[in-house]
């Protein structure tokens, strides 16, 4: 046994809950969702050529409850525009006083960029509380697997940090895909980390070399025999994925080759790239669809919109703001009381059965089916 190994005791058994109610959640205030803290910006660190990390703590200095893997929805005033989008909080909940944000720049993206050239140590930004369902604790697991690529190396960051940090020494593989070796997020902490616990591993595949040309590692994207020779027990392992859509799509693709079964397969999209799609309408279909009537009760105003289309949507093509994030009834940014009609939401968790009792809706993910009034 070598010194690191004498360092932890005997792995956890699978039905000890990954989040501990004696561990980071005592004494720490439960910052719940949808709440608005303001934080202050105290450190920010250059992750790659494109990538942030903005370290902050809440303004009273309490600590916060989340379970890794969590999202809060940042608001920044941008050229007189409010805007909102969804940051996976990087840093874990063992770390109590401090949350970190992670952001990748998107070219010709709004908040990204704005978050890149304003925040400084000082600055302060709104948020709201904590969200999400992409967390470790939902799957308790003996053997677990994070699969990111780009961005989405942020929950499972979360996850792995909080993991090491109360010494649970799971067992956990992370395989990490990267454009080049240099936009690899979390590199060296990542390798440190894996040298610190004996059953956590790390790899990485990079589709280019970059700048990098003694890059030894693997080129290309994540295969099925790369993942059989770095991980050749996958089929049993409790999956995380987190990546861009067709990073996600081609490893469930490579895992329900592999045998893997679905049921243990998590993932989480950061995916902005468009509302969620319109339902597909049949030719027959088309010369009857339906359009409705949305009225607004506090400004007067209304537009016509079609079945088909998603309530924010067709708020957007009106010229009517409304805050929103994802787009995929995952963050709950969009949440409005609808105040007369019906809709059909199908959404990804970002409301409870209680706020839907209560008449809220999630307009990204809702398409009319009645005249609607919303208390906008
Ligand atoms: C649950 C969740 C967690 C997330 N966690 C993270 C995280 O940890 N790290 C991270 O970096 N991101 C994360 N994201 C993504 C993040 O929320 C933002 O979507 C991302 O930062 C881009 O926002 P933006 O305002 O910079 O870009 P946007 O302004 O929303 O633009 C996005 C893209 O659309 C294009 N675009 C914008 N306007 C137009 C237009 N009028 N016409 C054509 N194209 C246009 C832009 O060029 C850009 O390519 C997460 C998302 C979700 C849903
Ligand atoms: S914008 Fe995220 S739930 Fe609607």
């Amino acid at each position: 046994m070598n010194s690191v190994e004498r360092m932890f005791a005997p792995a956890q058994d699978p039905e000890v809950r990954f989040s501990n109610p004696h561990t980071w959640e005592s004494g720490a205030r439960l910052w719940a969702s949808g709440e608005q803290q303001t934080l202050t910006c105290c450190r920010v660190v250059e992750e790659t050529h494109d990538v942030k990390s903005f370290e902050f703590r809440v303004g009273d200095g309490t600590p916060v409850r989340f379970e890794p893997g969590q999202f809060m929805t940042v608001s920044a005033n941008v050229k007189g525009q409010a805007v909102e989008r969804c940051y996976t909080i990087s840093s874990p909940p063992t770390r109590p006083y401090l949350l970190s944000i992670t952001v990748k720049q998107v070219p010709g993206g709004v908040m990204s960029n704005w978050l890149h050239e304003n925040m400084r140590p000082g600055s302060t930004l709104r948020a709201y509380g904590p969200s999400g369902t992409f967390t470790a604790t939902a799957a308790a697991s003996a053997k677990s697997l994070y699969l990111s690529a780009g961005s989405g190396v942020t929950p499972l960051m979360s996850m792995t940090r909080a993991s090491i940090d109360l010494g649970l020494n799971r067992d956990v593989v992370f395989v990490h895909s990267a454009r080049t070796p240099a936009d690899i997020v979390f590199r060296s902490e990542l390798k440190r980390l894996a040298e610190l616990s004996p059953r956590f591993r790390t790899f990485f595949v990079c589709e280019g070399v970059g700048d990098e040309l003694d890059w030894a590692g693997p080129i290309g994207r994540l295969s099925l025999e790369l993942l059989s020779e770095w991980v050749p027990d996958y089929a049993e392992r409790e999956v995380f994925t987190c990546g861009p859509a067709g990073y996600m799509s081609a490893v469930r693709a490579l895992l329900r080759e592999g045998g893997h079964d679905p049921a243990r397969y998590h993932q989480e999209s950061f995916d902005i790239s468009a509302d969620v799609a319109p339902e597909p309408v049949r030719e027959e279909q088309a010369a009857t669809q339906q359009t409705f009537t949305v009225k607004l009760s506090r400004s007067s105003r209304s537009f016509t919109m079609s079945a088909s289309e998603t309530v924010l949507s067709a708020a957007r093509k009106a010229g009517v703001a409304i805050p929103s994030s994802c787009s995929q009834g995952v963050c709950g940014t969009c949440k409005t009381r609808l105040l007369e009609g019906t809709v059909d939401m199908k959404h990804n968790g970002g409301i409870r059965e209680r706020e839907v009792q209560k008449g809220l809706r999630l307009l990204c993910c809702s398409r009319p089916t009645s005249d609607l009034t919303l208390d906008l």
